[in-house]
């Protein structure tokens, strides 16, 4: 998404500007720009394609640009191709209002013909040059102030804007407005700062102004005049950002969640490399002799939430490779019911905390049956680490998002090499298959930097999708387990209600819930069951809905039915779900940040449940 910068103060303003914006790239963007005004009434605009590189070569670095009052944009398109002419900021023809815009303008087509008919001409694509000719119309048709003409417009206009805006008679002020979209302010020293985002004026400051949504404000030099919408001025409590730079920092992300979905090819990797030894999948370390191994009859695998669908997939996996048969059963069922459990039996209890309630219950349950026990922990030191016999540790690193996604990424990784393991020791696979195994392991982590390097897809197609009110995820196999990761992402941080579906069971009851429109996430990664899933996106289509697909390259005739498609790279069956959750992930993130929600600290919703 876009990225915004201002300042107003004592200092050159583009070095700041081109700063400020650096720390803003992680949200992707095409083109950038900045505007800078002098004290006088002329305003140097200078923008380019690209990477920010290209507008400070064009800038000298800022030296070229002379003032002490701007701002900054870099932008994500989404109305109008990526070019300099739709880049940031913007202008009316006579350079009275300039201004930049993170969000989307809904109703931009309709007032982009109302200022047509009131003699207004368009040089870009962009709902941004809409929203800022809408000012400048206001502006001289009430002949006010920049408060009132902003006030008249954004009554007006339908959708997100963080927008700063600046007005030809008001040279030394910055003006600033906000719905949805993300923006902070901050002073220190007699300069005024604006942001999207706090990495990006954390140097400057550490005293920032959240602005409200439908919020306004009056940027002086050092000073800052909030407003509400009716123009009256309001008061908004400073606070003060007392991050530990180190520890909390986010990398320049928005969002933990962002940030750890970044950190997913380390997380693989390095849980991976952490079973390897003398170059094969080596689990010795755990304690479980080869004959317990060979001996087992029944393997269970306990867990809630994302660690249960790590379950659901293990099963598939394990039972694959290794020949043993897997139950899977969620902790809080688990630890109440009366379940026979065979004696020959390891239970694998996995949770990134290794706190939580259910499972740590389950857990003892197991031992007070005299059963084997393995934990798949990500919390060194954890309850449940400490507790289970044997333990497995996911090198994920600290999770900070109550969201969970390198973890779980961790988890999958650890019971493919349990998997891989046993079926070695149980002589299901022999060595060389083994090794063909790790290799598809290995390749995983450039295989899902792969996939979040194109992210900005799924972002531009959540933009379009994220008032949807009910969405499906069909899959069959292993593309089944990982659609109830993909649901609880989407239903836990964007409050989207969302539904996991075995593909073969829709027909059984849930189509009739398909209606014109209804969003159908349908993945496709189990080369051996695409055709009926393909089947199964045709039924829903017949009805209505909206369908996307998720499927390896090559499976490109899935574009012949799926409305919007989505790739990841081909990998062994087994393994491909590790990669198709990135989109996954990716999608309900950005469900979420058009929605204006806290992504890393959902409603209702704790790190770690303690308690029952
Ligand atoms: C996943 O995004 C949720 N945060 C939640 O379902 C979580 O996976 C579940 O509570 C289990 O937590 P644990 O892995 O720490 O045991």
């Amino acid at each position: 998404m876009c990225g915004i910068v201002g300042f107003n103060g004592h200092h050159e303003a583009a070095a700041v500007l081109l700063d400020g914006l650096t720390k803003l790239e992680y949200r992707g963007y095409d083109s950038a720009g900045i505007a800078v005004r002098d004290g006088s009434k002329d305003a140097t605009i200078v923008k380019a394609k690209g990477r920010l590189d290209h507008l400070k070569e064009k800038t000298d670095n800022g030296r070229s640009v002379i003032g002490t009052c701007g701002i900054g944009h870099t932008r994500w398109a989404t109305h109008g191709e990526p070019s300099e002419n739709n880049a940031h900021p913007h202008c009316s023809d006579d350079g009275n209002v300039i201004g930049v815009h993170n969000g989307i303008i809904e109703n931009y087509q309709e007032l982009k013909e109302k200022l047509l008919r009131n003699g207004y001409t368009f040089y870009s694509e962009t709902d941004t040059e809409v929203a800022i000719k809408l000012v400048d119309y206001y502006y001289k048709k009430y002949l006010g102030t920049p408060v009132d003409a902003i006030n008249h417009a954004l009554v007006r206009i339908r959708g997100s804007y963080a927008l700063e805006l600046m007005f030809k008679e008001y040279p030394d002020e910055i003006y600033a407005a906000r719905k949805d979209s993300p923006m902070i302010l901050g002073v220190a020293d007699g300069e005024s700062f604006i942001a999207s985002d706090v990495p990006a004026i954390l140097k400057h400051t550490r005293t920032v102004y959240y602005i409200g949504n439908l919020q306004m404000a009056r940027v002086g030099k050092g000073e800052i005049t909030f407003y509400n919408l009716d123009g009256d001025e309001i008061e908004i409590e400073p606070k003060t950002i007392d991050w530990d730079a180190e520890a909390a920092e986010k990398s320049g992300y928005e969002h933990f969640m962002m940030k750890e979905i970044h950190e997913q090819p380390k997380a693989v990797a390095d849980t991976l490399h952490s079973a390897v030894k003398d170059g094969k999948i080596d689990l010795a370390g755990l304690g479980l002799t080869e004959e317990e191994i060979r001996e087992l009859q029944q393997i269970y695998i306990v867990a809630c939430g994302s660690a249960y669908h790590v379950g659901v997939a293990a099963q598939y996996t394990i039972e694959d490779l290794a020949d043993i048969p897997v139950r899977v059963e969620l902790a809080s069922e688990f630890r109440y019911r009366h379940i026979p459990l065979a004696q020959n039996a390891l239970v694998i209890i996995i949770s990134q905390s290794g706190e939580t309630a259910d499972s740590l219950a389950a857990l003892r349950k197991a031992k007070e049956k005299n059963l084997k026990t393995l934990g798949i922990v990500n919390v060194i030191g954890s309850s449940i680490a400490r507790e289970a016999d044997h333990v497995f540790y996911t090198m994920a690193g600290p999770e900070i998002a109550v969201a969970t996604t390198k973890a779980y990424s961790a988890q999958l990784i650890a019971a493919d090499c349990i998997a891989v393991y046993f079926g070695m020791v149980r002589g299901r696979i022999t060595e060389e298959k083994g090794a063909e195994y790790l290799d598809a392991l290995e390749s995983l982590p450039k295989q899902i930097e792969k996939i979040l390097e194109d992210k900005e897809r799924l972002q531009w197609f959540a933009s379009k999708q994220s008032n949807a009110h009910d969405v499906f995820f069909i899959g069959r196999g292993m593309d089944y387990a990982v659609t109830l990761e993909g649901s609880l992402k989407l239903k836990e941080i964007s409050y989207v209600h969302s539904e996991a579906y075995a593909a073969g069971e829709l027909k059984h009851g849930t189509i009739s819930l398909i209606e014109d429109g209804t969003l159908v996430i349908s993945v496709l990664t189990q080369k051996a069951l695409i055709e009926k899933t393909v089947s199964n996106m045709v039924e829903v289509k017949s009805r209505g809905a909206y369908l996307m697909g998720l499927t390896t390259y090559g499976n490109y005739d899935i574009e012949d039915v799926a409305d919007f498609t989505t790739y990841i790279p081909d990998t062994d069956p087994h393994f491909a779900i590790s990669l198709a959750v990135v989109p996954l992930q990716l999608l309900a993130y950005y469900f979420a940040v058009s929605r204006g929600l806290d992504v890393d600290k959902p409603r209702n919703l704790a790190k770690s449940v303690t308690v029952e």
